[in-house]
């Protein structure tokens, strides 16, 4: 048994890793400070003999006893990140140090929750680890973007500079239940607006092409990294790289949910990538993982999750 931190742990990501962990054995100490996390997310857990709750900003230091740290902690959407900019990067820069201190302090092992927002917008496709990005520092995703970015190279300046067991591990477009139903990102808008038979909307031509991992898939990955010998350091890839176009997205939602909603089109915002595919070459060879998952099955899971939310 491993005592696990998990900040971030009431939000969409961290409270599917806080169910893994404990299913297997782990106890846990779930950290956040409810930004964009909610109650509904971790209320089966409360009663669990090895969770616990803390509520806490990853801004501030923080001491306690670990093993290992799940550093989630972040807004992930942009309607949510770009909110209150100067917190994101704050949360994502002072969040890291404050972790990273901590790891030290304890001798934990400690895994970042980093993003293919540091790739930008690609022109290389699919990413591998080594492409280096193309990022805006200063438009309206830069405070994400490029908090993430410093946040990775923190991680690595720590190993460097420490001897730090650190693990990277760079998330792709992930959805499931428990994601919110107003958080912006393509798969809850168009299944909540399906559910609603509001209109779907589509920004720009609905060309642009995105590849959406489930869930369970994403919280293997990041386990199977965090598992690993202390040699795999990362940065590591996850997600699925089955590309699917916005268009195609919206007609399979449709489809499932049986909606008769139309398609309204939209401009595009500012620095949305027009393409997004990982390349997971590395987490094949270094993690034995693949995802398994495909979207048709992944998406009946979440549109019956969103249709129990909306009928409460
Ligand atoms: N979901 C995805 O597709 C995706 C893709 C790439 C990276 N990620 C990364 O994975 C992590 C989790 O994402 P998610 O989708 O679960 O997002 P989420 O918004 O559902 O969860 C983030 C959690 O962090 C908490 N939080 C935010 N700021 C905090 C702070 N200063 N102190 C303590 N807690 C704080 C929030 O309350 C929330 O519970 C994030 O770091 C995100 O950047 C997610």
């Amino acid at each position: 048994m491993s005592a696990a931190l998990v900040t971030g742990g009431a939000g969409f990501l961290g409270s599917h890793l806080c169910d893994r962990l404990l299913g297997r054995g782990d106890s846990v100490l779930c950290v956040d400070n409810f930004f964009t996390g909610s109650q509904r997310n971790i209320e089966h857990l409360e009663q669990h003999p090895r969770f616990d709750l803390l509520r806490h900003d990853v801004t501030l230091p923080l001491h306690i006893e670990t093993e290992r740290i799940f550093n989630l902690a972040c807004p992930a959407s942009p309607v949510h990140y770009q909110r209150d900019p100067v917190q994101t990067t704050r949360t994502c820069v002072l969040g890291a140090i404050n972790m990273l201190d901590l790891a030290l302090q304890q001798g934990a092992r400690i895994l970042q929750a980093s993003t293919s927002e540091v790739y930008g917008d690609p022109d290389v496709h699919p990413q591998p680890e080594s492409y280096w990005g193309r990022v805006n520092p200063i438009g309206i995703r830069s405070c994400y973007d490029e908090g993430k970015r410093c946040a990775e190279t923190l991680f690595f300046d720590y190993h460097r500079q420490h001897r730090l067991e650190i693990k990277v591990m760079r998330i792709f477009n992930t959805y499931g239940p428990r994601m919110q139903p107003d958080d912006g990102r393509v798969v809850s808008n168009f299944i909540v607006q399906a559910l609603r038979g509001e209109p779907i909307s589509i920004y720009g031509d609905g060309q642009q092409t995105r590849s959406f991992c489930y869930v369970d898939d994403l919280v293997e990955g990041m386990l199977r990294l965090m598992d690993a010998e202390a040699g795999i350091i990362g940065p590591v890839n996850v997600g699925n790289p089955a590309e699917f176009s916005m268009l195609e997205l919206a007609e399979k939602v449709l489809r499932l949910t049986g909606s008769r909603s139309t398609l309204d089109f939209k401009p595009l915002p500012g620095d949305d990538p027009k393409q997004r595919q990982p390349d997971i070459s590395l987490a094949g060879s270094a993690l034995d993982w693949a995802p398994r998952v495909s979207l048709e099955d992944g998406l009946v899971e979440t549109i019956g999750y969103f249709r129990r939310l909306l009928a409460t």
